[in-house]
């Protein structure tokens, strides 16, 4: 399973993908507001920023209702960055996010359907040519549903139908959903940078620095 951050913080982006783990990042139009910055300014950076992964997703705005909207806003930002072949376009699990995602599909773009809660809504995006989809584990949660069954059913679903759509577990909250979404078949977990912090961390690696340097200052002495 590879790791996208969740994110449109550049400092947080910077840090990880300094670190070497970092396949792609994740963005929504909530995490870009967040941001007090300018959507396709924000977008440029990133994908300055991270020239290695395989996927930068930047989702269309909700602005963007019907297919034509969000295809001509996915021309705009495609046109970001020389036409970077990474910038992935993130669309709505809706009819019209569908037929917008077929046409961009043809066109070779990479395509991430989001929101997704159902396996039902997974393979409609994986027929209409998705290069990605996100089900939102974290809120199936929320709701006193399992997301990582979810994430599981889909992963059957493709794996028996053979179907080459990615899944990306999102809306993931602490490092057992993360291990738990690698098991289940989730190609990649999209997570925000404090995840990735409390995946490297455990107290016995903690404690076990801790020894190691007390008795290396003990001997040198
Ligand atoms: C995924 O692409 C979304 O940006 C994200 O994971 C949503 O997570 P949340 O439920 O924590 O907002």
């Amino acid at each position: 399973m590879k790791f996208f951050i969740d994110t449109a913080n550049l400092a947080d982006i910077q840090k990880a993908y300094k670190v070497g783990v970092l396949s792609g990042v994740t963005t929504n139009p909530s995490l870009v507001a967040k941001e007090g910055v300018k959507f396709e300014d924000r977008i440029e950076e990133i994908l300055k920023a991270v020239p290695e992964v395989e996927s930068v997703s930047a989702e269309v705005t909700p602005d963007a209702v019907t297919a034509e909207e969000m295809i001509a806003q996915a021309n705009e930002l495609i046109k970001i960055n020389n036409n970077d072949k990474n910038i992935t376009i993130k669309l709505p699990m809706t009819l019209a996010g569908l037929e917008a995602c077929r046409y961009l599909a043809k066109k070779g773009v990479k395509t991430n359907v989001t929101l997704i809660f159902t396996v039902n809504q997974a393979l409609l995006a994986a027929r209409a040519g998705a290069t990605y989809v996100s089900p939102f584990l974290g809120r199936l949660d929320d709701i006193s549903e399992d997301g990582v069954l979810l994430v599981s059913k889909i992963a059957e679903l493709f794996r028996v139908h053979n179907l080459d759509t990615q899944i990306i577990a999102a809306s993931v909250r602490h490092p057992d959903h993360v291990t738990r979404v690698a098991m289940a078949g989730a190609h990649i977990a999209t997570i925000p940078f404090s995840v990735i912090e409390q995946l490297a961390k455990h107290p016995l690696t903690e404690q076990g620095l801790e020894k190691f340097a007390a008795d290396w200052k003990k001997a040198v002495q």
